[in-house]
């Protein structure tokens, strides 16, 4: 028997990933999800790409500069500018890698770039060669390979390998392709790119069609070594090939395939919870692997068959994904060593300074509730590390409201050393007339796009999670807030989005402060 094949995973989370509308990530939350990559066992974690912004830049620098144990990728146009600001991020990495890209397809060469193909071979070659001069271990993307003519992709892939790259990616950028198409690319590139066995080939698939893990299998069959993932499968508009699904698939099916990787799987639901709690981007209940119903048996005659003979009904088993038969775990008793065996196994990595302030936190929740279950320690964690800085903060407040009156609420705020208190009676409900008041007293007024409420763990004490999307001057701010009090939820998390607007405006305070908020 030959030994398995070995799959490269290149997890682009933090790079494709955060392109996902709403999915955008503090520079420590990025750090964050980085080492529980590192944990989880991927061989390359794409950071992100350093021209686009200084955050971005911010973001692979420290990334490069923190994490040990895997390969720090950084993505850059085929241009001077970029790949010199794509190594000047990477260049402290442990290993690190430059991904350059270039469309190639004729649609995008003619609307797009407006170049003809041998300039697009031209600028990949320069692209390549410069990225090259900076590090060993470069990566080229024909952005849109899927839809690129088989000939010229044949053309521009020779050239990038001639030119030093030592993976060739196929993007199916606009998720156009079929399995057979995927397999049929790869298998072409094999059989007629001279250079091929000097470069890994890797495959990157989008989602548009539902078919991004299946067509980044039939590319693997054919040959390829590489994949491209996220956790969740997050990722432009239907998002990415999820990393989960194609590590299991690759597993499970190995009878098939013959390949493995280096995947933890235990890893795979905390890196998936962590991936969710950071992003806000929720995993779907029936979604495969990860999803909250991904093992559950709800019919009768398969909890008969389960309780006979497990294999009947599960080609995998739950612990081998890390999905704990129970989560119930601490309680009022519990101790701080306690709290930081769940907060590790969850995926965090947390100070002795940061553990200690969790831990006060678990004490007073402790009091509140019974039972404390890992979504309560997340949540805790979260809310401790992630928050914007708190610029306003919520002291207190009282409302009353009922059938067929308007709601009247009494909120009192804090900012810096001063509290701020506003009473009104208007708007739809308790939860609006409290954004109202919030919107009076700080001064800022945003469009609530979303409000979504939902209990972090089970039982009737279980703490609410309240996640806003609110838009100020053109952009989109999130905001998060948890509590067993499902309105104080609602306001921490409004107050959370606002203090994000205000990061980025700088405080504004109302026209009428003073008149119609009260200083305290
Ligand atoms: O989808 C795509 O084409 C990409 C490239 C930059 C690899 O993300
Ligand atoms: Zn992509």
């Amino acid at each position: 028997m030959s030994a398995p094949r070995k799959i490269t995973i290149f997890d682009t989370t933090l790079r494709d990933g955060e392109q996902s509308p709403g999915a955008s990530m503090n520079i420590s939350e990025k750090l964050e999800i980085a080492q529980a990559l590192v944990d989880l066992g991927v061989d390359v974690i794409e950071a992100g790409f350093p021209i686009a912004s200084p955050g971005d830049f911010e973001a692979v620098q420290l990334i490069a500069r923190e994490i040990r144990g895997t390969v720090i990728c950084g993505l850059a146009r085929c241009n001077n500018q970029d790949i010199d600001r794509a190594w000047e991020a990477l260049r402290d990495a442990e290993r690190s890698r430059i991904h350059v890209f270039l469309a190639t397809s004729a649609i995008h060469r003619e609307f797009k770039l407006k170049m003809d193909k041998d300039e697009i071979v031209r600028r990949a070659v320069a692209g390549v060669e410069r990225a090259c001069g900076y590090c060993d271990n470069v990566e080229f993307s024909p952005e849109d390979a899927a839809r690129t003519e088989p000939d010229f992709l044949c053309r521009v892939v020779e050239a990038a390998i001639d030119a030093g790259a030592t993976t060739v990616n196929i993007p199916d950028t606009v998720g156009y392709a079929t399995p057979a198409h995927m397999g049929r690319v790869i298998r072409t590139l094999r059989e007629r790119v001279p250079n091929i066995e000097r470069a890994t080939i890797s495959i990157h698939c989008h989602n548009d069609l539902g078919l991004a893990v299946a067509n980044s299998l039939a590319a693997v069959e054919a040959g390829a070594g590489q994949i491209e993932c996220t956790i969740n499968g997050i990722g432009e508009r239907a998002g990415n090939c999820s990393l989960e699904e194609v590590v299991m698939a690759l597993r499970t099916r190995n009878d098939v395939y013959g390949c493995e990787t280096g995947i933890v799987t235990p890893r795979l639901v905390p890196t998936s919870k962590l991936v969710s709690n950071v992003t806000g981007l929720l995993v779907q209940r029936n979604k495969a692997i990860v999803g909250r119903n991904a093992f559950a048996h709800e019919a009768g005659i398969h909890q008969d068959g389960m309780l006979k003979e497990r294999s009947t009904y599960e080609i995998m088993r739950p612990e081998d994904v890390g999905l704990a038969k129970t989560d119930l775990v601490l309680g009022k008793h519990s101790g701080r060593a306690a709290l930081a065996d769940r907060a590790t196994a969850l995926g965090y990595h947390l100070t002795a300074e940061q553990l200690q302030t969790v831990f006060d936190q678990f004490k007073l929740l402790a009091d509140k509730k019974k039972e404390i279950y890992d979504g309560d320690v997340a949540a805790l964690i979260e809310q401790q590390f992630h928050e914007v800085p708190e610029s306003w903060s919520l002291v207190s407040y009282s409302v009353q409201c009922g059938t067929g009156g308007q709601p009247s609420v009494r909120l009192r705020l804090r900012f810096a050393d001063e509290e701020f208190e506003r009473q009104l009676t208007r708007g739809d409900g308790p939860i609006d007339a409290i954004f109202l008041a919030i919107e009076e007293v700080t001064g800022v007024s945003v469009v609530c796009k979303d409000f979504r409420v939902q209990a972090v763990t089970v039982g009737k004490d279980a703490q609410g999670e309240v996640n806003v999307e609110v838009q100020h001057g053109g952009q989109t701010y999130r905001g998060r807030g948890v509590s067993t009090d499902s309105v104080e939820a609602s306001a921490k998390a409004f107050l959370n989005a606002i203090n994000g607007v205000i990061q980025t405006t700088g405080p504004r305070l109302h026209p009428q402060h003073g008149l119609a908020v009260a200083k305290v």
